[in-house]
């Protein structure tokens, strides 16, 4: 192995279709220029994060450990430090880039570049350590970055969806993390109780989504807006809003946004929202100390791989 490697990923935004993904449905989602560099260098002892807030997290030393099997590494005497700008717990993807990030750098450690699909395939299966039934969604993102339309599978189908002009959006983030895993597990017990019903609904996120690919390829950003609001109402109707991200959505609204919701996980975490003026939106929302970024979708986030 090389004494040290390091490898990084993006962090990422569902803009239409979470979680109705995880059951067949597209999802619109996009890289963001929020990076997560993992170092891995060669130490003593049982694989361990370093000086991170994965250092006491069980499930990120199993991470280590499954990502240096898949490499053919020994796990042991490996240790791994952090450096993130991705906010955790909020739905923009820290734990999928995490998983891509430690995967990069442990393959360049053992001197191999992983092909997309199956770098794509393990990173799937490191995320579900972290919750129960990940689409891969997420690990697309980290991985691979630009705006693109996904639908699960072994590979996924990946389609780049480019915006024909400029898509800022605003991403506020809730104060109270929350998890993804909870909100998925619970989500799979509704539908299991009721599945028609979610099928039907899973069905009318994916017209939104449709809808929503269509409008940023047109530069339609008042129909992209449109279809941000009626993919909030059937997350709510699906049950994994909270009050903490509808008030938020609603005072993006409030302060000039053709559309709100929420991305990601749900239950509090973040909102994204479409704005004429995404500066002075983030100006409005941040006022009460809510902490924003505007991030221009499908280009920075080129440079993920
Ligand atoms: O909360 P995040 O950023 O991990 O997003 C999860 C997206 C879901 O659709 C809810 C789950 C998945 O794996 O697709």
């Amino acid at each position: 192995m090389k004494a040290s490697a390091r490898g990084r990923a993006a962090g990422k935004v569902i803009l239409l279709g979470e979680h109705a993904v995880v059951y067949g449905r597209p999802a619109l989602a996009a890289g963001l220029p929020l990076w997560l560099e993992a170092e891995v260098v060669a130490g003593e002892g049982p694989a361990r994060f370093e000086s991170d807030r994965h250092a006491d997290d069980p499930r990120a030393a199993r991470l280590i450990a499954e990502a240096a099997a898949a490499v053919g590494l020994e796990p042991r005497g490996l240790v791994v430090r952090v450096r993130s700008d991705v906010p955790a717990g909020v739905g923009v993807g820290s734990s999928a880039a995490l998983a891509v990030a430690v995967l990069r750098a442990l393959a360049a450690a053992a001197g191999r570049r992983l092909a997309r699909d199956e770098e794509l395939e393990v990173a799937t299966r490191l995320e579900s350590i972290f919750h129960g039934h990940p689409s891969g969604i997420d690990p697309a993102a980290a991985a691979l970055g630009g705006c693109f339309r996904f639908v699960r599978g072994t590979p996924p189908v990946v389609a780049p969806v480019r915006p024909v002009v400029p898509l800022p959006l605003v991403i506020a983030f809730g104060a109270r993390p929350r998890s993804t895993g909870a909100a998925v597990m619970g989500l799979r017990a509704r539908w299991e109780a009721d599945r028609a019903r979610h099928e039907a609904l899973f069905d009318a996120v994916a017209a939104t989504v449709e809808d929503g690919a269509r409008a940023v390829e047109a530069g339609d950003l008042a129909a992209l807006g449109r279809a941000f609001d009626r993919n909030q109402t059937l997350l709510e109707t699906i049950g994994v809003s909270a009050p903490e991200v509808e008030a938020l959505a609603a005072r993006a609204r409030a302060a000039g946004a053709l559309g709100a919701k929420l991305t990601g996980g749900g239950a509090g975490g973040a909102v994204g929202a479409r704005a004429p003026d995404p500066e002075r939106l983030a100006g409005a929302l941040g006022a009460d100390g809510t902490r924003t970024i505007v991030a221009h979708v499908g280009a920075a986030a080129e440079e993920a791989a």
